[in-house]
């Protein structure tokens, strides 16, 4: 396996797409597509963690997803009760801080709870942060903002010149998490998906044609070569 040396990003995002082409293809069930993903996840979190990056935030199940037939919705909430029962005590015990973001009140009142007790658990962990974006739109999330800085106005709590965009920031889902250095998507299309707009400002954006199912920790690693070869500006020249 390609062992990257310098500038490992720091916070690595990922659009995990594909699943329902990986299960058309071998002639199953989409949430078949789903599950062999959980496991790319499992194995994706590990390479992270070894290659020394801190901060993973993946798209697990977007605001425009609930509009997925009821049978796939139902899947998909079945496997992420799964993923909360199974892989939450490992996660703990490997040192990784869980964190959800996204509108959670549409989620099934007992998921909402296991999502809590998983946070509560893990939140003094530091060796690792695993972001998962459940019922998550990134205009959606600017909106909340826009929503809580204006009562925060109205009431007198800040002052309108003061607002900059740290402020901003410090109002989304992701106020306590680094913006992402890079932001891998797989299966071929190139868009952000609502995902992340505000935060990716500054992203990297890769590009790969590997089915989510598909994807290892030396498709990981090729993203990250590709990253630590690329020269970061924001906006700047390179002299
Ligand atoms: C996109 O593939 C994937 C999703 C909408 C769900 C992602 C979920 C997982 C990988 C499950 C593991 C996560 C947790 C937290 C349990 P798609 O269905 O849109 O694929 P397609 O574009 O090929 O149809």
């Amino acid at each position: 396996m390609p062992n990257p040396t310098s500038n490992i990003p720091q916070h690595v995002a990922i659009i995990m797409d594909g699943n329902g082409r990986w299960a058309k293809a071998r002639g199953l069930p989409r949430i078949m597509g789903h599950k062999k993903g959980a496991e790319s996840l499992r194995s994706t979190l590990e390479a992270c963690k070894k290659t020394g990056i801190r901060y993973l935030t993946i798209y697990a199940f977007s605001s425009e997803n609930w509009k997925r037939p009821v049978i796939e919705v139902g899947d998909l909430m079945e496997l992420l009760r799964t993923f909360l029962d199974k892989e939450i005590s490992t996660l703990h015990k490997n040192g990784v801080k869980l964190r959800v973001i996204g509108d959670l009140s549409k989620l099934a009142s007992d998921i909402h709870t296991q999502i809590k007790a998983a946070e509560t658990l893990t939140s003094n962990n530091q060796d690792f942060n695993l972001t998962v974006a459940l019922s998550y739109g990134a205009r959606q999330e600017i909106l909340q903002a826009m929503q809580k800085m204006a009562t925060l106005v109205e009431n007198g709590d800040i002052a309108i010149n003061t607002i900059d965009e740290d402020t901003v920031s410090s109002l989304l889902y992701t106020h306590s998490i680094p913006d992402p250095d890079l932001l891998i998507r797989t299966a071929g299309e190139q868009r952000l998906s609502n995902f992340l707009l505000w935060q990716s400002a500054y992203t990297e954006l890769y590009f790969t044609n590997v089915l989510w199912p598909d994807f290892s920790p030396e498709h990981l690693h090729e993203a990250i070569i590709e990253y630590s070869n690329r020269e970061r500006r924001y906006g700047t020249t390179s002299e």
